[in-house]
This record gives structure tokens, C-alpha cells and sequence, in this order.
């Protein structure tokens, strides 16, 4: 599917996205804040924020939520009135390069034309020893490896037998 179906897919679906997946985001939005900690007045952007799950359970702080369905990003601002939420694309992110002290992207990157593309681009926006929260669904031929695909950071990742996702998560060091 291109980048137009993709939008048009969650855009038809934006408003019964909670009730089917809520509980399965949660899990996974909850294990990965465990491990990368936000913290109040931080830069932080959430791309691929679908509904805005991962960002409303932050605390104060710069907060940016980037979609390419303009119905979740409605969906998103209606749970969190108080972030910024941008039409764009993971692969292209409309942030200036070392500006965000965390940066998130949950179950986004097997939707994507070139994920390579993705994961660069989130460590182009990344400041210089700040983290990152990435997952992506395990079935994705992109997933294997993944800790090997992301360039100038220290990078860990955890499989899960109950999550359908392969995180990866750790530091830019370059
Ligand atoms: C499975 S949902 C995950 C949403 C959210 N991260 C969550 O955990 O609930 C995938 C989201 O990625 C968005 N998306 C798809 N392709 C994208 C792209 N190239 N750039 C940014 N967002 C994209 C979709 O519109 C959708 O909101």
C-alpha cells in the first residue's frame, strides 16, 4: 500500500481505533516508557502518534505528535489539548535536525515505504546523547536485525512473546 492508501486506511478508521487497539498500545506505549524516561519541560516527539496515546501520558513539557491520517491527528488533539500535532511523515520529519531530547515511534515503521529512511530521520532530529523509543511489528521483514539498521546510537532490543512488536530502544552518540 502507498503512503495515500495508508492515510486514507486510518483515516476511514480513526475514530474505532481506540476501542480495537487501546489495550494492546497501552502495553507496549507502557513498556517502552519504562525503559526511556521523560522527563517535564523536555522536547519530545511522538512520530506516527496515531491517536496521541504515548503523549498523553507524559507530564509537562514540548510535546509534538506527527501523523501522515489527519482524522487520528483529530483524535489525538481531542485527548491532548495541550501538544502540537503536525500533518508529516516519519520519513521526512518537519523538525529541525538535534532538537528533541526524546523521540518515539510505536508500531509505525512496517507501514512505511522505506523505513531505513524512518529510523535516520529520527536520529537526525535526536539531540546528541538523548534517547529513543522505537517498535515496529515483529512479522515485519524489516524487524529483523533492527539494532544493527540504526546509525550513530547505542541501541538495545527486546522481543516479547505478548507484544506483537520488536522494540529498540537506547542513545544517539554520534
Ligand atoms: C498502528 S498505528 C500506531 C499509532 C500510535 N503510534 C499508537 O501506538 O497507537 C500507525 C500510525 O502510523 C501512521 N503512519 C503511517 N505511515 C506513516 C508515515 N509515513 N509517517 C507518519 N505516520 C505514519 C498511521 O496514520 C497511524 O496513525
Amino acid at each position: 500500500m502507498g503512503k495515500k492508501e495508508i492515510a486514507k486506511d486510518y483515516n476511514s478508521t480513526a475514530g474505532i481505533y481506540d476501542m480495537r487497539y487501546m489495550e494492546e498500545q497501552l502495553l507496549k506505549i507502557s513498556f517502552i516508557l519504562k525503559r526511556v524516561m521523560v522527563h517535564d519541560g523536555e522536547t519530545v516527539v511522538d512520530a506516527g502518534c496515531g491517536t496521541g496515546m504515548l503523549l498523553s501520558h507524559l507530564g509537562n513539557g514540548f510535546h509534538i505528535g506527527i501523523d501522515t491520517s489527519v482524522e487520528m491527528l483529530k483524535e489525538a488533539k481531542k485527548r491532548h489539548s495541550g501538544a502540537e500535532f503536525v500533518l508529516g511523515d516519519v520519513e521526512a520529519l518537519p523538525i529541525r535536525g538535534e532538537s528533541c531530547d526524546k523521540v518515539f515511534c510505536v508500531s509505525v515503521l512496517q507501514l512505511v515505504e522505506d523505513p531505513q529512511k524512518g529510523l535516520d530521520e529520527i536520529m537526525r532530529v535526536l539531540k546528541r546523547g538523548s534517547a529513543f523509543g522505537i517498535s515496529l511489528l515483529n512479522k515485519a521483514s524489516f524487524a529483523k536485525g533492527i539494532g544493527g539498521r540504526i546509525r550513530g546510537a547505542e541501541a538495545q532490543v527486546y522481543e516479547s512473546e505478548s507484544m506483537r512488536d520488536v522494540f529498540v530502544m537506547g542513545y544517539k552518540n554520534s
